[in-house]
């Protein structure tokens, strides 16, 4: 008997093309890359990467990711082998983060708005989340120190410092010093998710928040689901020595062995042959391209009508509309109509963004962009309430 169960996270309806998922197209899976690695890990006798896994992550693939982060301009600093620990994912690595540092009932605080399902992994962990409102320059750290000299104690802070999402800014370089000294100043850790962070067009971006670090404070999340692919379930924790051995010494480590253990030793061979250099350097260009044709169709269609600024790197635009508009209600006629986009409102628990929406240029083709803003607009026309505005 056959039950038809879905084979991977989401399922878009035919003829929507759906901007709400940050997720890369499958025209951009890297299956040749796969099946050369794969054929070179084959051909050899050694059936190590089949064994339980070093806690820490498997030695080999911790080399070549410390020789191919240290080789990223985006990166910004050497890493050693012995500062990195293998995950099965960032996801993994913030779950895993909140049992070893944040107490049920403990306070972690999040940028507002934060990826959409942070809060949710938190709100599981029985902690109690506070978000810090963020501007064109990131995290308002001058509003964090108020709250933490008002008596607010966290156990950690979670932020995107690079190419955020949803707003895809980053944090500016004096931000970041700020924020290290707070962390000293109130004993707390940065959960920093860094997985956009190679993933720029034409500048680079500030250092992985790492780089600023006096007093080993940050834990740095990386993944190869924006720079590889998503299926591979596979990242890494890069800090310092006593908190990988933290990670590495957890009872869930210990029980299974490092995380993801065969596909990293997958992931090795790529990095081996060169081909995860050359991927983020096609991802680049390609996303890059994409990003330019969503921010032409938005000028196109929406001229002056909205806000938002055109993002440098990373997978996201957040749009802002005009006061009155209501993200949420305008969602069903764009699905109806063709078109579908994540409402401001999922991205922070505090219901501040009603008329703001997300929209990733990633999974789509460059045409699907077009018509796809082209549809939104056509919704937002159609919208009474967005007509009302006009
Ligand atoms: C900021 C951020 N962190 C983590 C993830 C998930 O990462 P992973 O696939 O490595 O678990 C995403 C995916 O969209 C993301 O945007």
């Amino acid at each position: 008997m056959k039950f038809d169960l879905p084979s991977v996270l989401v399922s878009i309806k035919d003829g929507v093309i759906d901007l709400g998922w940050g997720h890369p197209s499958s025209r951009l899976h890297p299956t040749e890359a796969i099946r050369i690695a794969s054929e070179r890990l084959l051909a050899s006798d050694d059936s190590t990467p089949l064994q339980y896994g070093a806690t820490q992550g498997f030695g080999p693939f911790l080399e070549s990711l410390s020789g191919f982060l240290s080789s990223q301009p985006a990166y910004g600093m050497p890493v050693d082998p012995r500062h990195l620990f293998l995950t099965a994912g960032a996801s993994q690595g913030l779950d895993l983060a909140c049992t070893l540092y944040a107490p049920a009932g403990s306070t972690v605080v999040v940028e507002e708005p934060t990826y959409f399902v942070i809060e949710k992994i938190f709100r599981e962990r029985n902690l109690n989340v506070i978000g810090v409102p963020t501007d064109s320059e990131g995290m308002v750290v001058s509003k964090l120190e108020s709250l933490l000299l008002d008596g607010l104690k966290p156990s950690l802070l979670y932020t995107i410092p690079t190419y955020q999402n949803p707003t895809g800014i980053c944090l500016s370089n004096d931000r970041r010093h700020q924020l290290i000294s707070l962390a000293n100043e109130f004993d707390f850790h940065i959960l920093a998710d860094e997985v956009y962070q190679l993933i720029y067009f034409d500048q680079l971006p500030p250092k992985s928040l790492l780089a600023f670090d006096e007093g080993n404070r940050v834990i740095s999340f990386g993944s190869f689901s924006k720079i590889l692919a998503p299926g591979l379930r596979t990242g890494w924790i890069h800090s310092a020595p006593e908190i990988v051995k933290k990670f590495s010494d957890a009872a869930l480590t210990f029980s299974g062995g490092g995380f993801n253990h065969y596909s990293s030793a997958l992931i090795r061979e790529v990095i081996d042959l060169g081909l995860l250099d050359s991927h983020v350097s096609i991802l680049r260009e390609e996303y890059s391209i994409r990003s330019n044709a969503m921010h032409q169709a938005l000028k196109l269609y929406f001229g002056n009508e909205i806000e938002y600024t055109h993002p440098s790197g990373g997978y996201y635009f957040w749009l802002t509309f005009p006061k009155g508009f209501d993200a949420n209600l305008l969602l069903p006629l764009a699905e109806r109509i063709g078109v579908s986009y994540r409402p401001g409102n999922a991205f922070s628990e505090s219901g501040s963004f009603p008329r703001q929406i997300r929209l990733a240029y990633t999974l789509f083709e460059v045409e699907e962009l077009e018509e796809g803003i082209s549809r939104l607009h056509e919704a937002y026309s159609k919208d009474n309430n967005g007509a009302s505005l006009k």
